[in-house]
Formats: C-alpha cells, sequence, structure tokens
C-alpha cells in the first residue's frame, strides 16, 4: 500500500517536534480496505472492551476509556492488516537507522469509539513499564470528518493535561505519531462511530 513511502520528513518530524501529524498518509482506497477488515471482525465479535493497566492491574474503566479494542497478532491477519504492519516495521527500521532508538517491536489494536465513547487524558505507559517509545494513530474514518463529529485527538504540549493543545481531527488517513511517554493526550466524546489502528514502537522492557 505504502511501498516507496518516504518516511524520512516523518522521522526528521518527530525528531525535532517530538510529535508529527500527516493528513491524507494512506490512499483512501487502503484506508476502506483497512476498515472493511476491522468492520468483518468486529461483526464476528472479536473487539473487547479496552482497559487500564496490565496484567493483574487490568481493569475495564468505562469513566476513563470507553473504546473497543482487538489487539493484532497471528490469529487476527487479513492481507490489508498485513499491508498496514509492513510499512510499520519499514518505519521502525528507518527510526532506528535515524535516531538509534532500539525499537524492537511494533504492537498494535483496531479500535472502535461507539458514539460517546472517550478515552481521558492519559500518557501511554502502565505504570511499571516504560518501554513504549512511540505511539502511532492511523484513522479509519470517511475522510469528510468535522469538529462537530466530536472525537478529536487532544494532544497537550506542556507537562500536563491543560494549555497549548494540538487537536487532530480522526479523518480517515491521517496517520499521527508523538513520544509515547512525553505528551499527554485524550479522545474527546465521538458523536459518530470513530475507527482507528493504535499501535506502539517499543524498546526492550
Ligand atoms: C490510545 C489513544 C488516541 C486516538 O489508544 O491510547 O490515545 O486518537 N488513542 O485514538
Ligand atoms: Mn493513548
Amino acid at each position: 500500500m505504502v511501498v516507496g513511502h518516504d518516511m524520512t520528513p516523518l522521522v526528521d518530524a518527530l525528531a525535532d517536534h517530538g510529535h508529527v501529524v500527516v493528513p491524507a498518509w494512506l490512499p483512501a482506497d487502503a484506508v476502506q480496505a483497512l476498515r472493511a477488515d476491522a468492520e468483518g471482525l468486529w461483526q464476528a465479535g472479536r473487539f473487547r472492551h479496552a482497559g487500564v493497566g496490565r496484567g493483574a492491574d487490568f481493569q475495564v474503566r468505562p469513566e476513563i476509556r470507553s473504546d473497543r479494542v482487538l489487539w493484532l497478532d497471528d490469529a487476527v491477519t487479513t492481507p490489508a492488516l498485513d499491508a498496514y504492519l509492513g510499512t510499520m516495521e519499514r518505519l521502525r527500521e528507518a527510526f532506528n537507522r535515524a535516531l538509534y532508538l532500539g525499537l524492537v517491536e511494533f504492537g498494535a489494536h483496531l479500535a472502535v469509539y461507539p458514539p460517546g465513547a472517550h478515552y481521558r487524558p492519559h500518557l501511554d505507559h502502565f505504570r511499571n513499564t516504560r518501554h513504549r517509545v512511540i505511539s502511532s494513530i492511523l484513522y479509519l474514518n470517511p475522510p469528510e470528518w468535522c469538529a462537530e463529529d466530536g472525537g478529536q485527538l487532544r494532544v497537550y504540549l506542556g507537562r500536563d493535561p491543560q494549555g497549548e493543545a494540538l487537536e487532530v481531527l480522526p479523518a480517515g488517513g491521517t496517520l499521527v505519531l508523538f513520544l509515547a511517554q512525553r505528551f499527554w493526550h485524550e479522545v474527546l466524546p465521538a458523536g459518530r462511530e470513530r475507527w482507528s489502528i493504535t499501535g506502539w514502537f517499543c524498546r526492550r522492557p
């Protein structure tokens, strides 16, 4: 799908700012293929309520996050998802080559926010682990998405979840990358169904 994509501008922007937003990173047909697969997996009952914490700490806390997710693994493969993972693998290699980040893996889940769902301000790491280095979100919605539809990703630029923030509309094909442990972020309540693939480039735990 994005074979031949020049990844240098992405890598440079992340190195300079710690975050980058790329509208139309993926062409509409590739977004559509991923979305169709995601909906098929949803209809097959494969998604679960997302939670917070990990292992024994895991809890479903809908007042904190109310999306549903499906982690991508060997039991969840489709040609479009494999192509996506292949692209992210090349991006992982590009980050390592340019920035010596020592990223050893990329793990991702599909996510759907039903109308009204949200995710309160958080950092992307679990209490006891620091191995998530870069967060990545690719939106699988139609390309037209306006502020009235809600569901914006808000990335706070300061040290706390307040003040100046980037606000990203989850329009289909938009890719967002940011440093997972540096930027507080939240998902505002979605006014319509909101689809995405969220993943993390990780160091060795
Ligand atoms: C997450 C997250 C943001 C988004 O899943 O951790 O912050 O825009 N997602 O979906
Ligand atoms: Mn997050």
